[in-house]
């Protein structure tokens, strides 16, 4: 079973901004100012009502976005966010039903996982570019470091408690190709319509150097 690769897209930009979109009307303007500060692969979590059609609606107008859809949890909401317009799944855990689905469906996935054993399964299954969460609590970049170890292979993308003042311990590992995160979205900002602070935050954080190599 193999899995479509994911690391051509993460290649594009070394943070995956996580966003919680409440506004529809919000949708089109936060990705346009993410993209606009280097920020293209844009996660929008499924955990409000409008989730789905901010996916349809940032993937239908917002030039240079690379959509996908966070927070899958279910089995049925694979094919609901692929219709949406998502070119790519992530999911903060994964069951042994939803990894069998994942693992059938057309476009990259970052499955979540948190501990060796889940990865190892995850590996498994032709999974070799994880999500690792909820990063900070789960042992941090020290964790993932250690892992490198018995598990050379494997390649992350570390979410949860990351921001600017540890983003770098992450992507200083070779086994971590980007990391996520909702810093460059502050709920502040984007409730006062303020997209061009999300664009400064996303400007800085797209200039932040990961050591893993992409070729
Ligand atoms: C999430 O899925 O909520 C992400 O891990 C974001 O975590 P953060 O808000 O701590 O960046």
């Amino acid at each position: 079973m193999s899995q479509p690769n994911p690391l051509p897209l993460i290649a594009r930009a070394p943070v995956i901004p996580v966003v919680v979109i409440d506004r529809i009307e919000d949708a089109v303007p936060l990705a346009r100012a993410l993209v606009a500060g280097g920020l293209p692969l844009i996660e929008v979590t499924l955990r409000t009502p409008v989730a789905l059609e901010a996916i349809r609606l940032i993937a239908a107008e917002v030039e240079g976005a690379i959509v996908g859809a966070g927070t899958v949890t279910e089995r049925a909401q694979i094919d609901a966010v692929i219709k949406a317009g998502a070119t790519y799944i992530v999911t903060p855990g994964t069951t042994p039903e939803l990894a069998k689905a994942l693992a059938e469906a057309p476009i990259p996935v970052l499955p979540g996982c948190a501990t060796a054993s889940e990865a190892m399964t995850l590996a498994a299954l032709g999974f070799h570019v994880l999500k690792f969460f909820p990063a900070e609590p789960s042992g941090g970049a020290p964790f993932l470091k250690a892992l490198g170890g018995p598990l050379p292979h494997l390649r992350f993308c570390p979410t949860g408690g990351i921001g600017p003042n540890n983003a770098h311990e992450y992507l200083a590992l070779p086994n971590v190709v980007a990391v996520g995160g909702s810093w460059v979205v502050p709920g502040a900002a984007i409730k006062a319509g303020d997209f061009d602070t999300v664009r400064d935050l996303s400007t800085a954080a797209s200039h932040l150097v990961r050591a893993a190599k992409f070729d």
